[in-house]
């Protein structure tokens, strides 16, 4: 048995915490927040013992792993700390908003060989994991283009806007690290729009709700990400992918498959599971068995610190061809 901390006992260390305790592969030794309200109901939830001391559970010989789930500018610190004691480490997205502080960071993440994991949970989605195994057993034979929509139920306050580094890098950042892991290689021209459609809040923080981002790839393949921070009927996430001998499609997830057919309507199904706690919820679940039986297995992990990088440098890369309007090559 791995033996856990979970850092934050937010929206996603709660998850991950939830997941860890059910994980016949781990214990949950302890949850820590500095809101201390925050640790203790998550831990007596999920009989852990409870810190509001991030670092004096990152000191802990009793520890094998760490998952870090805090605000985003702690993952940097809090990463470094853990793996410097000797933990394995799987840690929330993005590593850090700003590129160089990122790249820096994974410079050293790299340097001590120890296991660290990025948590891109959509790739352990079972539906995308479904078409990744397709595209490699040549099913749809040479991909020529992939078609990424990904529309969220309602926009976030406007204090999340303000420090989430903008919908490239805090919404957009799964769709490209989706597009690199679906297309196979590294786009290296991105061409991108944005536009306020939804929320002029969002417009005053110099932000977009409502972006199209277009790449190509060294060998000719296309990609195009949809997103937009508002759908009306709910979590609207699908892919696509298209080849020389077929197509796949990953369509929307329901809570249940009943499809009615009434005097009003023909083909009325349930509503979307509401947005990604709902949507992902399996998604996390593998995530974490992914992180903790590669962990026991001493392979290489699914999702390593340079993935972040190069979906970060697509991120900037968008943002900077939406302000000079214009496309971006990738150095
Ligand atoms: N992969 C995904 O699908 C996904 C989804 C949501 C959030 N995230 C990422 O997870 C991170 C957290 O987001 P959230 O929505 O759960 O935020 P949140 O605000 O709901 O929770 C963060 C928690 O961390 C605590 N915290 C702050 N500093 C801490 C520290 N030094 N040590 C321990 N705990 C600390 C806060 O008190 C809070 O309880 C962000 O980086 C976000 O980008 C990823």
């Amino acid at each position: 048995m791995l033996r856990v901390a979970v850092l934050g006992a937010g929206r996603i260390g709660q998850i991950h915490a939830a997941n860890v305790a059910a994980s016949p592969k781990a214990d949950l030794v302890v949850v820590a927040d500095p809101v201390e309200a925050a640790a203790v109901s998550t831990a007596q939830r999920l009989n852990s013992e409870f810190s509001t001391d991030p670092y004096t559970v990152i000191g802990r010989s009793d520890i094998d792993a760490v998952i870090i789930g805090t605000p985003t500018d702690t993952h940097v610190p809090l990463t470094l700390a853990a793996l410097a004691a000797g933990k394995a480490v799987l840690c929330e997205k993005p590593l850090d908003l700003d590129q160089n502080k990122a790249n820096a960071a994974i410079t050293e993440i790299e340097k001590t060989g120890r296991p660290f994991m990025l948590a891109f949970n959509r790739r352990f989605d079972p539906s995308a994991s479904e078409m990744k195994r397709a595209i490699e057993a040549g099913e749809v034979g040479d991909v020529r283009q992939v078609v990424i929509t990904s529309r969220d139920p309602s926009p976030p306050p406007a204090d999340y806007v303000r420090r989430s580094g903008g919908i490239f890098r805090d919404m957009l950042i799964h769709d490209f690290d989706m597009a690199r892991w679906l297309l196979g290689e590294d786009p290296t021209e991105v061409y991108a729009i944005g536009s306020c459609l939804v929320d002029a809040r969002i417009a005053d923080l110099n932000d977009f709700d409502t972006t199209m981002v277009v790449m190509r790839a060294p060998s000719g393949k296309q990609c195009h990400i949809n997103t937009c921070r508002h759908a009306s009927y709910g979590h609207d996430q699908r892919i696509e992918v298209f080849g020389s001998k077929g197509m796949l499609q990953n369509g929307h997830v329901r809570p249940h498959t009943v499809n009615r057919f009434t005097e009003q309507a023909t083909g009325s199904q349930a509503p979307l599971l509401h947005f990604f706690l709902e949507r992902y919820k399996q998604a996390y679940e593998l995530e974490l068995e992914a992180f903790l039986e590669t962990l026991q297995s001493g392979r290489e992990m699914p999702v390593t610190a340079d993935d972040g990088r190069k979906a970060l440098a697509l991120a900037e890369a968008a943002l900077r061809s939406v302000k000079t309007r214009s496309g971006v090559a990738m150095e």
